[in-house]
């Protein structure tokens, strides 16, 4: 059985990290024309700068929770069913990892890694990766940014995502609004291509009419008891 799980802030919100659109959020508190685009980083890169270094420090406080910890299991428990899970997060922390997933598809970037500007080397983020370095692949000055992707970008590996989406017997959306496009329109690509598909939610999103199945609760609860579940549909391992 091949699972492809998207997630989306709601999995994190546990951890201590906030999501961006419910009240208290981050979009709610910051505005993410101002912070998050090409055109900010340009205008504005020490603003930028300082406001992903407050990202990362929120990130590095946090620890992953029950929830991360069941996707683990739902990676292991499906490849030792002869499966594979495909899990696609619109997330730039690294709770995923530390949880121990083994592979992690980052569609918006990771805030724990810079990239230059002007030649695309990606790096795991450091201290002094600030504004005044140098890149040290291409040696340019003043263009390291946060490794993530902004309004107005493409997301990444989205030719991978569209295969494993496509290749799937179970599309499950876990902690995501379905705000924010291309993700929140995976569930009508699942759908149209003839894939059951299940939402897991703190509560009902944007998309939750598009979803032929759902369990609403704190992540920490709800996913663990889908994981379970899942499992069970995968048949004995
Ligand atoms: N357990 C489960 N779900 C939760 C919890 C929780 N404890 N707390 C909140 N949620 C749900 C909310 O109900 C909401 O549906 O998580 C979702 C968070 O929605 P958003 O804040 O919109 O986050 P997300 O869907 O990940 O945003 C998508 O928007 O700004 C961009 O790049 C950003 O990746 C982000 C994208």
């Amino acid at each position: 059985m091949n699972v492809f799980v998207l997630t989306g802030a709601g999995i994190s919100a546990e951890s201590g990290l906030g999501t961006f659109r419910d009240p208290g959020g981050l979009w709610r508190r910051f505005d993410p024309m101002r912070l998050a685009t090409p055109e900010a980083f340009a205008r504005e890169p020490e603003e930028v700068h300082a406001f992903y270094n407050l990202r990362r420090h929120g990130v590095r406080q946090a620890e992953p929770n029950a929830a991360h910890a069941a996707l683990v299991r739902l990676e292991s428990g499906l490849a030792a069913r002869g499966g594979r899970l495909f899990l696609c997060t619109q997330n730039v922390d690294d709770l995923h990892e530390r949880a121990g997933a083994r592979a992690v598809t980052h569609m918006h970037g990771e805030l724990m890694r810079a990239r230059c500007t002007a030649c695309g080397e990606s790096r795991p983020w450091a201290e002094e990766l600030g504004l005044g370095t140098a890149c040290p692949a291409c040696g340019r000055r003043g263009g390291m940014r946060p490794d993530v992707v902004w309004f107005g970008e493409m997301p990444f590996h989205l030719e991978a995502i569209a295969e494993a989406l496509d290749a799937a017997d179970l599309f499950v959306a876990i902690g995501t609004s379905g705000a924010v496009y291309p993700a929140a329109g995976f569930v009508a690509r699942a759908r149209g291509a003839g894939i059951p598909t299940r939402e897991v939610n703190l509560a009902p999103s944007d998309t939750a009419g598009l979803f032929d199945d759902a369990r609403y609760g704190p992540a920490t609860r709800a996913v663990p008891e889908a994981v379970d579940e899942i499992l069970r549909e995968a048949g004995a391992g």
